[in-house]
């Protein structure tokens, strides 16, 4: 199956392509997660600024826990969905009241705090703690619809589960984080969503059906309005 072939491709190609980005320098479940979440709504080249400013103000989960309504705000300031910026406040103070000060680090006690869904939970248990959990957003979900020729509607809960379910199963034995991360990146910079996707310069071309076939830009399957 494609899925299978994915991990060794991907990861030579990260190597050697990954953008440099801060986050990226740290396995550090605070400064990871903090990324996670800015990433979710406010596109990389704005995340960074935020990104290194929070961490001057704010370098440590009690220091986050602990910090004025305020000065948070403020340092959320134009990355807007300032509920994020409120469950950040509330999972730190959960961190510290129910976890001893140190972030979680296992899969389910990541999911359980405030304003973690699966992706982002996958994304911090991989990247932080070597675990095989994907991180499947937008743009794995086209990679991997692309790759297989899935023309199954992504909004369905099922198909998200089974594109999980997986990749999960061919995870990197101490490579998780690299190969979460390298998903992101093909998706973000190759596998694009609008106009051509470069896949001249794919490294899954020699195996993508999607590909093969002509039908990258039929791919993913949203739903019909
Ligand atoms: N988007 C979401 N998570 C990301 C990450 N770790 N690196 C780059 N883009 C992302």
């Amino acid at each position: 199956k494609q899925i299978a072939r994915l991990p060794e491709a991907l990861l030579a190609w990260y190597e050697k392509n990954a953008r440099p980005l801060p986050w990226r320098e740290t396995t550090d479940p605070y400064r990871v997660w903090l990324s996670e979440i800015m990433l979710q709504q406010t596109r990389v080249e704005a995340v960074k600024q935020y990104y290194t400013r929070f961490l001057n103000d704010l370098p440590t989960i009690s220091a986050l826990a602990a910090a004025p309504d305020d000065q948070l705000f403020k340092l959320w300031e134009g990355l807007g969905y300032y509920t994020r910026a409120k469950n950040l406040k509330k999972a730190a103070i959960t961190i510290v009241e129910k976890f001893g000060g140190v972030f979680p680090q296992t899969y389910e006690d990541i999911l359980s705090l405030p304003g973690v869904g699966d992706y982002t939970a996958g994304a911090v248990a991989s990247i932080c703690f070597n675990l095989p959990t994907p991180a499947v957003d937008g743009n794995v979900l086209r990679v991997v619809t692309r790759i297989t020729e899935l023309f199954a509607p992504i909004h369905q809960p099922a198909v998200k589960k089974e594109i999980s379910r997986a990749l999960a199963a061919c995870y990197p034995k101490g490579r998780c984080g690299d190969f979460t991360q390298s998903l992101m990146e093909l998706g973000a910079t190759v596998c694009i969503p609008n106009g051509a996707p470069n896949c001249s310069v794919c490294p899954a071309n020699g195996f993508c059906r999607a590909h093969a076939n002509g039908t990258q830009l039929a791919l993913p399957v949203r739903p019909a309005k």
